[in-house]
């Protein structure tokens, strides 16, 4: 190779790795008034949740003082790996600033993590199902009837699995609703959250699956609080040996206060 062509490498490289994944979605609120110290301190704020979430998956965090004070939260769901949360994270905080220049109160939701901060404390430790972010797969099921009832029993089951200690807010699992089909359901609530509110955000969440997802073949639910999921292909790890990309048609809706 000559070095003309690795530098070219280089750059391609370069410009690959400083690209960072759109998110499922964002929330901005609360413009920060002028002279402020708060867009600084988020700026303080967000190396510290990239450098902290991985090791754990889970972080709050502040920076400054007085008014200008911001908080934050960061957590990876339960089920990726160090790297992919540390990617994960990364992409959020980078998005999340370019999305939301200007707010003191912000929200980003991925697949795989979540982060959020404040110049309000008190998010923290608080159920939050005020903004939702749905997605649901255009296509229905053929016997609701059955697949409703099979569904609301596996989140009956990883809700349970989910409030219990130890398991940091997460429960998954699949059910066999047929001889051809598999049912996976993953719930995922902030470390924060007791476990009375972390059931009661994904019951909330569960509860609107009709509205959103009525007989759908899979639905996403993204609160500040918790994370559910529901497909009828494996999308959680560790993935199976047999699994293949899925590309399904979803549609997004977002609900704000
Ligand atoms: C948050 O920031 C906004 C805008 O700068 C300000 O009006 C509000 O009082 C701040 N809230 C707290 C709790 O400091
Ligand atoms: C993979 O697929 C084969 C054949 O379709 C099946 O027999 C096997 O049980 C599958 N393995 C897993 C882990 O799902």
């Amino acid at each position: 190779m000559n070095s003309l062509h690795k530098i070219l490498l280089f750059l391609a490289l370069c410009i690959f790795s400083a690209e960072s994944s759109d998110p499922l979605g964002n929330f901005c609120d609360i413009e920060v008034s002028k002279g402020s110290k708060t867009l600084l301190n988020i700026d303080g704020l967000l190396p510290e949740l990239v450098l902290k979430t991985p090791s754990t998956g889970f972080v709050t965090a502040s920076k400054g003082k007085g008014q200008d004070r911001v908080y934050g939260l960061a957590q990876c769901r339960g089920d990726v790996s160090t790297e992919e949360c540390s990617s994960c994270i990364k992409d959020a905080a980078k998005q999340i600033r370019s999305r939301c220049p200007t707010e003191a109160d912000a929200r980003i939701w991925y697949d795989y993590c979540f982060l959020r901060y404040s110049n309000k404390s008190t998010f923290i430790g608080e159920i939050d199902t005020s903004n939702g972010i749905y997605y649901y797969n255009v296509d229905s099921v053929n016997d609701p009837d059955t697949f409703n009832k099979q569904l609301g029993a596996l989140m009956d089951r990883i809700r349970e699995d989910a409030v219990e200690a130890g398991n940091g807010g997460l429960g998954k699992g699949d059910t066999q609703i047929s001889p051809f089909l598999t049912l996976y359901a993953l719930v995922q609530c902030t470390r924060d959250l007791s476990p009375i509110d972390c059931a009661q955000c994904v019951a909330i969440a569960v509860g609107n699956f009709p509205n959103f997802c009525e007989n759908k073949k899979g639905c996403r639910v993204l609160y500040s609080s918790c994370y559910v999921r529901y497909e009828l292909y494996p999308f959680f790890f560790p993935l199976g040996s047999n699994n293949t990309l899925v590309a399904d048609h979803t549609v997004k809706i977002v609900v704000s206060p």
